[in-house]
């Protein structure tokens, strides 16, 4: 079982260092490419409610690839946090946050990590006692520059920055004291999905996961 947590222990972050962040229009691609992710050495894979294979892939990645630990992303709805619970999720992440979507996050029961851009959205939630947070659109946002000015004053919060990480600058990002991990879609090149390229997935993965949060 992965101790995954939205506590005070560290849960969704710990996992691994990157989490894929996957969009995929076909569900009969969602199995062996969670298992190329998770031979490469990435565990945790978001997939992203924005096509209609997300739920059926989710569902899939749940019952056949059991070393995964397969979230749902972009949630932006209380109806989709549902929805992806019923499909077998083990966390959610969403984009930004209201009052209404955390709800239904965490009367989900699972971990999740909402996304915040500002120090008064982090403070909602850290208010709410949820630690792990989404740094959501990164490099617009402000990149590693503004995730470290955040260190100091919001020291409970550690954070997924996502939104323009690459394999060249996540390094940056996870050598901050308050990264946990960062999330990308570079791990799963769209032309690599289509064309069932999981060695090139693999590869990516393995590069991927021998990076050291913190260090
Ligand atoms: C997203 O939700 O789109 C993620 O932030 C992925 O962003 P990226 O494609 O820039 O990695």
């Amino acid at each position: 079982m992965n101790a995954l947590d939205n506590g005070a222990t560290p849960g969704i972050l710990s996992v691994a260092p990157v989490i894929p962040v996957v969009v995929l229009s076909d569900s009969g691609s969602a199995v062996p490419l969670a298992r190329a992710l998770v031979k490469g050495g990435l565990a945790a894979i978001e997939i992203t409610l924005r096509t209609e294979a997300a739920l059926p892939a989710i569902e899939r990645i749940a019952a056949e690839v059991p070393d995964a630990v397969v979230g749902a992303g972009t949630v932006t709805t209380a109806e989709q946090a549902r929805d992806a619970a019923r499909a077998g999720a083990a966390f959610l992440v969403s984009p930004g946050c209201t009052e209404r979507l955390h709800g239904a996050m965490a009367e989900t029961g699972l971990p999740y990590l909402p996304g915040v851009a500002t120090v008064s959205e982090a403070l909602a939630m850290l208010e709410r006692g949820v630690t792990e947070l989404k740094f959501f659109p990164a490099s617009a946002a402000g990149g590693a520059g503004y995730l470290k000015s955040l260190a100091s004053p919001l020291p409970r919060a550690r954070f997924c920055p996502t939104g323009g990480i690459t394999a060249a600058n996540a390094p940056d990002y996870l050598s901050l004291p308050n990264v946990g991990c960062v999330g990308g879609s570079w791990l799963t090149p769209a032309d690599a999905v289509e064309t069932g390229d999981w060695e090139r997935i693999s590869a990516l993965a393995g590069e991927a996961a021998a990076l050291r949060p913190n260090g």
